[in-house]
């Protein structure tokens, strides 16, 4: 069987991925970032340090590990650059490759971002206003910049002169800053030149390596209820953070992917706008985010708060193929002295087990919930699966039975060392 693990959020994002992906990146040759952008915000920590990544594969702080950003990515160079000089200054050496097809996050695409939701008014989206989703727009509608067209300068400067026009041509408005040809040209050609050392025919790349029998880990970003075509649209991002996306994003065959690993809150979080069945309003609510640091890495944003929902999960683990589950953040859960989850939903007073089409019905759901007693305790020293408090233990196998999956991983804590890991997460 062929070595390779897929690490997707399988609720809103900040599942802790980023944790996860560096864990298991010791094992791995490879560590692959393939859908996403900056709009990401990965944390990481061991020995007494944090890092928060929003483009680098998590996988970058390990020696062995050679770090792939495939063709499904957008890149926004300037945070790249920023990356890859923090990384030099703390002291780590790594190997990266940056496919030759990726796409480039340009200046407009941030102004877009902004401007596209301050047209929506109160149907805005609650973008990180990265410029992620006029990124893809442009990618799907043709006109976007790959990675090898940026180091082409001649390529590069025509399409930049077409592109940066029609992105001009739709900000109405003098709070929107329009860009011109020059100064993006002499941003931009120094961003080539930095990434022209990297770039890679990574599908190629990893094609050789899979065959090879290499380890090979690929990293999601966001989660699978902001994917574009699964989530809770339109509340959502712009790409496909399931793990049936892979293929696609970083030019593998399908029949290379079969292990995926759900990373789950045990409990939800949301951040942006969109309808949340299971958010905790109140006091309970603020003690879980704040035991949580429950803040975004990105736009420092509070993060919603709900209970476990398996009636998403499920959906996810449907859409997602996950074969494995890593629950994140059971500690935070001590803080409170029961615990919900919802096994179902009821809609117009009529139960349903799914996730409905229209968001407007979604936000409509009502949570039918089982009630777990709380363990009340410091689990965050707890080092094996026997050392749980029964109260955790049957969280646990509630969870597992009712996704019909096993749970390999349960964290503990945000450092490295607090993580139980219960079987090998490249066996399927
Ligand atoms: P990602 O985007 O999925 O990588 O997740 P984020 O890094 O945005 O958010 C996860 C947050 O939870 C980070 O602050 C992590 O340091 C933290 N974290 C990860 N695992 C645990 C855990 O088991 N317990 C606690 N208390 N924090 C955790
Ligand atoms: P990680 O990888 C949580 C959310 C935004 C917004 C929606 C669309 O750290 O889990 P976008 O800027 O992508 O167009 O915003 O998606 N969002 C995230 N929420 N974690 C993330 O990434 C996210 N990336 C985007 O808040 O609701
Ligand atoms: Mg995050």
């Amino acid at each position: 069987m062929y070595k390779t693990l897929s690490i997707v959020g399988s609720q809103w994002g900040d599942e802790g991925k980023g944790k996860i992906t560096d864990l298991v990146g010791s094992k791995a040759d490879y560590v692959v970032r393939y859908q996403g952008g900056n709009n990401a915000g990965h944390t990481i920590e061991f020995d007494g340090k944090k890092f928060a990544l929003r483009l680098m594969p998590s996988g970058v702080f390990n020696p062995n590990t050679t770090v792939v950003i495939a063709n499904g990515v957008v890149i926004n160079p300037r945070i790249l650059k920023q990356e890859i000089e923090m990384l030099k200054a703390e002291g780590f050496d790594f190997k990266l490759h940056i496919s030759d097809r990726a796409s480039v996050i340009m200046p407009y695409h941030e102004e877009l971002d902004a401007y596209y939701e301050d047209l929506k008014g109160d149907m805005k989206i609650g973008t990180t206003k990265k410029g992620i989703g006029p990124a893809y727009s442009d990618k799907i509608n043709r006109i976007g910049i790959r990675t090898s067209e940026l180091c082409d300068t001649e390529l590069f400067l025509k399409k930049l002169e077409y592109s940066l026009e029609y992105a001009n041509k739709q900000l109405t408005g003098d709070e929107y800053k329009k860009y011109s040809f020059e100064e993006i040209k002499a941003e931009y050609l120094e961003y080539a030149d930095l990434i022209r050392p990297y770039l890679t025919d990574t599908s190629l790349l990893l094609d050789d390596a899979v065959k090879a029998g290499k380890y090979i880990v690929f990293e999601g970003a966001q989660g699978v209820m902001l994917d574009i075509e699964h989530g809770t649209y339109p509340y959502v991002t712009s790409s496909s953070p399931t793990s049936a996306s892979i293929p696609v994003n970083a030019g593998l065959a399908p029949r290379y992917i079969n292990n995926c690993l759900a990373i789950t809150k045990a409990y939800t979080t949301r951040v942006g706008e969109g309808p949340f069945p299971t958010e905790i309003h109140g006091e309970v609510g603020e003690r879980i985010r704040e035991e949580g640091r429950e803040y975004g890495t990105v736009t420092g944003r509070a993060r919603k708060v709900g209970w476990l929902d398996l009636v998403q999960m499920k959906y996810s683990v449907r859409v997602s193929g996950f074969t494995q589950v890593a629950l994140m953040l059971l500690d935070v859960l001590s803080v409170v002295e029961e615990i919900k989850v919802a096994v179902a939903y009821e809609l117009n007073g009529v139960q349903i087990n799914t996730i409905p089409p229209l968001e407007s019905d979604f936000a409509k759901v009502v949570p039918v919930y089982k009630t777990f007693t709380g363990w009340n305790t410091d689990i965050s020293n707890v080092r094996s699966y026997e050392e749980f408090p029964q109260e955790a233990k049957e969280y646990l196998d509630f969870i597992s039975k009712e996704l019909e999956l096993p749970i390999s991983v349960v964290s503990v804590g945000p450092d490295r060392e607090q993580t139980i890991v219960l079987k090998d997460l490249f066996e399927v």
